[in-house]
């Protein structure tokens, strides 16, 4: 089952050339309706929530009735389902091919309008259409040849910065992006690398004549924010999808992907993050390479150094083609919420990539949650240690302007954003033993950084022996990279106390 980013979750199986995009020419139902007083037969519409750039999204079914005999197709912005089913009067059933036993759509004509339930939990009251739902046909695009994109050169380290969407979701526009630009000053985020200020979905207007996208009411500039983010000495980034919609509805690159691109640097964008979201509507994961590259190759033709974020929730085995598609970094998970749980199913999801990670290539568990206030400060400061010891982007996704004291010494503890921005770039994998998990990340000093992390419900003292750390030597000197201090090892081993769910973190060299 899929969630299709339009209030449906529906399983796509239909062939590629089946797959008609987006709502169609509508004839009139009502007319239908009225006159045939049984009859199903036309076009069938509901209306969704209103986009920001003042698309209606919309559910449309076309029917047709030969006796008790219905077919139809069930279409909305970014995707179709053929449905198949029978009339008895006034009643309905429909069934999608994949799930014969269950209808997907039941219901009755009542006063020339249908009334049912969609898979059993979303209530339909369609009404006839007319020409004015009417939305052009996508049509099925063939991925390129493979072939590799250079190599942008950029994200030596991990990218730092912001991003809008695990705080803000769709409430975002221009102003808060402008202060909270202002924030990653004031607040020390910039001083400590946090560069980056990225915009995602819902910044999309609607397409011109000449299919050029432009930003909706919330973004009336994206030039002016772009030179407002870099006279703050930082950068900007955006988002687009392969697909026809991004995953919240809005217009993605599909069919415009050199025209976007141009777009995106004309702007002087700095960074886009590209988002598989309904491009699976339309491709099969073996597509991913390169309908990627297809960007990948379209920022390159731009000029303009744009750092490439695949957002694919970690399928298709990224790792291994994502510097080939242009790709500086890409996500290994699904989307990450604000709970000790969802944190830690994504960072050990990881665990597979490590060996991938390098200079300009990340794995991405994705964006940070660290002062969104459903974690512990203990949980945070673990979500932080292990995005540092897997070498991960840290794109924090909070509001900087609002930060407590507390998020603040999380966020912007160098010595543990260090670890993460090592040159040396590797992922640390972890070792488990009881309710201790400990992540060894070696650094280009030749010393390491060790986190040890209790997922137990009480807080336990945990070792670290020195054995274990693949060091050369005996321990030269060792940090508490949460305590600021330095800590002795004696007998090739110390011993702390660690909270539930807490970290201890440190950096050990050799003599
Ligand atoms: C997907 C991505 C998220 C976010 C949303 C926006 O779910 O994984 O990070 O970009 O889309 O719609």
């Amino acid at each position: 089952m899929r969630n299709l980013g339009c209030g449906l979750n529906v399983q796509v199986t239909a062939p590629r050339a089946a797959v008609v995009l987006s709502c169609i020419a509508l004839l009139s139902a009502a007319g239908m309706a009225q006159s045939m007083a049984q009859s199903l037969a036309g076009l069938w519409t509901q209306p969704g929530k209103t986009l920001d750039n003042g698309e209606q999204q919309r559910w449309v079914l076309e029917l047709k009735q030969d006796g008790s005999a219905l077919t139809g197709t069930l279409k909305s912005l970014d995707y179709a389902v053929e449905l198949q089913g029978t009339a008895a009067g006034n009643h309905f059933e429909l069934f999608a091919p994949w799930q014969p036993g269950t209808a997907f759509i039941i219901g009755d004509l009542v006063n020339g309008e249908l009334h049912g339930m969609e898979r059993g939990r979303r209530p339909v009251v369609a009404k006839a259409g007319t020409a004015a739902d009417d939305i052009a046909t996508v049509s099925y695009i063939e991925p390129p040849a493979l072939k590799t994109v250079a190599d942008n050169g950029l994200a030596k380290t991990p990218p730092m910065g912001w991003n809008s969407w695990n705080l803000f979701a769709g409430k975002i526009d221009d102003q808060t992006v402008r202060t909270m630009a202002d924030a990653m000053v004031t607040s020390g985020m910039k001083d400590a690398g946090y560069i980056y200020v990225n915009i995602d979905d819902t910044w999309e207007g609607v397409r011109d004549a000449e299919g050029n996208l432009a930003s909706n009411h919330k973004f009336p500039d994206m030039k002016a924010l772009a030179d407002y983010v870099h006279s703050k000495g930082l950068k900007l980034g955006i988002y687009s999808g392969p697909g026809p919609r991004t995953c919240a509805g809005y217009p993605a690159s599909y069919g415009h992907e050199a025209q976007d691109a141009r777009t995106f640097a004309g702007w002087d964008v700095d960074y886009l993050k590209y988002d598989w979201c309904s491009a699976r509507n339309i491709y099969k994961n073996d597509a991913l390479q390169p309908v990627y590259q297809k960007m990948g190759a379209a920022l390159e033709a731009t000029g303009r150094p744009i750092v490439y974020s695949l957002c694919e929730y970690g399928w298709g085995e990224v790792e291994k083609w994502g510097p080939a598609v242009g790709g500086n970094l890409w996500r290994t998970t699904g989307d990450i919420r604000d709970s000790w749980d969802s944190m830690m199913a994504n960072v050990e999801k990881q665990v597979p990539t490590a060996a991938y990670a390098g200079p300009g290539r990340w794995n991405d568990p994705d964006m940070l949650e660290i002062g969104n206030g459903h974690m512990t400060d203990d949980e945070y400061r673990t979500h932080m240690s292990l995005w540092a010891l897997v070498a991960s982007p840290l794109l924090a996704g909070n509001d900087i302007r609002t930060m407590t004291d507390a998020t603040k010494a999380i966020l912007l503890n160098k010595e543990v954003i260090a670890v993460d921005q090592d040159a040396l770039g590797k992922q640390a994998s972890p070792v488990k033993s009881g309710d201790f998990e400990t992540w060894v990340k070696p650094l280009a000093d030749g010393s390491v950084a060790v986190g040890v992390v209790n997922l137990g419900a009480s807080a336990a003292q945990a070792t670290v022996k020195a054995s274990d750390l693949g060091l050369s030597g005996k321990v030269k000197k060792a940090r508490d990279l949460w305590a600021h201090g330095d800590v002795k090892f004696s007998d090739g081993a110390y011993a702390a106390m660690v909270p539930s769910h807490g970290v201890l973190m440190l950096k050990v060299s050799a003599k």
